[in-house]
């Protein structure tokens, strides 16, 4: 089930340092993205075969702000991988014993597409996001 990463995020309490430093390597960045929704201010750089996602908080509850508080100077705060099915890769994961996150249910992501968060505890103390990046191919 598991597709390429589409993304390896990195919170980041100062964004604007964060973009200057990966400007200064000549890094393809784009313009800060804000989502109220989601709590968080994006940033991507964009690279030949995935993208970093730079995330700072954003509004007073934000999902990141504790990880900041633990992690002062940032740090990489989840993996994305996409999967072609998004309830397919839910009901492996539970098959496998692999927590969901919140509702367990897919969400609509910071990109618009549909995603699910596993437990870090069930994934090798990681955070994980998989993201239904097209729609499923329909049954034949
Ligand atoms: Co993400």
């Amino acid at each position: 089930m598991l597709g390429p990463i589409n993304h390896i995020a990195i919170a980041v309490p100062d964004l604007a340092a964060a973009v200057s430093l990966y400007q200064n390597l000549g890094a393809d960045i784009s313009q800060a993205q804000h989502l109220p929704d989601h709590g968080v201010t994006v940033v991507f750089i964009k690279l030949p075969n995935t993208k970093i996602e730079l995330l700072h908080p954003l509004g007073d509850n934000s999902p990141i702000a504790s990880f900041l508080t633990k992690n002062p100077s940032g740090g990489i705060h989840h993996l994305c991988f996409e999967v072609s099915d998004i309830r397919d890769a839910g009901k492996k994961m539970a098959e496998h014993g692999i927590r969901i996150l919140a509702s367990g249910e897919p969400k609509i992501g910071a990109h618009g597409f549909p995603v699910l968060f596993a437990h870090p505890k069930d994934f090798c103390g990681t955070l994980a996001e998989f993201e239904q990046v097209a729609a499923p191919e329909s049954p034949q």
